[in-house]
């Protein structure tokens, strides 16, 4: 069985006072056992969030990473950097990052490498614009995100990586995607993913839905047989996040 996984994405949300009075909350008040937790917080917060979630069963993650290991790149941020911090999952070609940052398929696969390497599991961000849908090409998209984003990943750690499944359409908007528009993508990822590394491995790998996520809709989401977690923008910046956190366990 797949355990499920609830991913709270701050963006550029938050200051260490912020973060240390939400996290100590959450902490308290979430009560699961089979949930893998998550914050993908700002560089300037870890630190602060990581003492506050010393010795809890959340863990720390980042929204973004260089793919080089050192260097005359700055302003930015190295595996190595966020292992130094104990960050356990990293968020990759995230849309926001594609669309003003640049991001593409094959920086998106530079760092799934660089962070394998270094243990970190990445979560890989796919998902199509609604004129993409609309045009019904968005399966043929995600096949390509996906299968460049795993090009050249090992067999031996392919376990470790996590696939968010995000339509843009659904980010920030307060449009959900219903749950089975989410649950068709999400299984079509896990074909595309069998087809690459077989049916077995395919079954343990975890996906996640992402786009408006909160705690009226996650109970529905997470009933999906596809669906083994959630990656939350907005709703994770409130102590409502608890109620989402906690659906994953029902
Ligand atoms: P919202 O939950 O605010 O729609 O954001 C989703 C997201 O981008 C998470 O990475």
């Amino acid at each position: 069985m797949r355990r499920k996984i609830v991913i709270g994405n701050w963006k550029m949300n938050m200051t260490r006072m912020e973060a240390k009075n939400l996290l100590t909350l959450v902490k308290e008040s979430v009560n699961v056992s089979q949930t893998d937790i998550a914050f993908a917080v700002p560089y300037t917060v870890m630190e602060t969030v990581q003492k506050v979630l010393a010795e809890s069963n959340i863990m720390l993650g980042s929204q973004n990473v260089h793919s080089e290991p050192r260097g005359a790149y700055t302003g930015e941020i190295s595996v190595e950097m966020l292992k130094d911090l104990e960050v356990k999952y990293c968020l990759v070609g995230h849309s926001e990052r594609r669309k003003y940052f640049l991001e593409t398929d094959e920086t998106v696969n530079k760092k799934v490498k660089a962070l394998l390497e270094a243990n970190i599991k990445p979560v890989v961000c796919v998902g199509e614009t609604i004129t993409q849908r609309e045009q019904g090409i968005h399966l043929e998209l995600i096949r390509t995100q996906v299968k460049k984003a795993l090009a050249d990943v090992d067999i031996m750690h392919i376990e470790d990586v996590i696939i968010a499944y995000e339509p843009l359409w659904a980010i920030g908007t307060g449009v959900t995607a219903t749950s089975d528009e989410a649950e068709e993508v999400c299984s079509f990822i896990r074909y595309i993913v069998a087809e690459i590394y077989g049916v077995s491995i395919s079954q343990n790998i975890r996906i996640l839905y992402g786009g408006s996520v909160n705690e009226n809709n996650a109970k529905e989401l997470f009933s999906m047989p596809n669906i083994d977690g959630a990656l939350v923008g907005g709703a994770s910046l409130k102590p409502t996040f608890v109620e989402v956190i906690n659906a994953a366990e029902e």
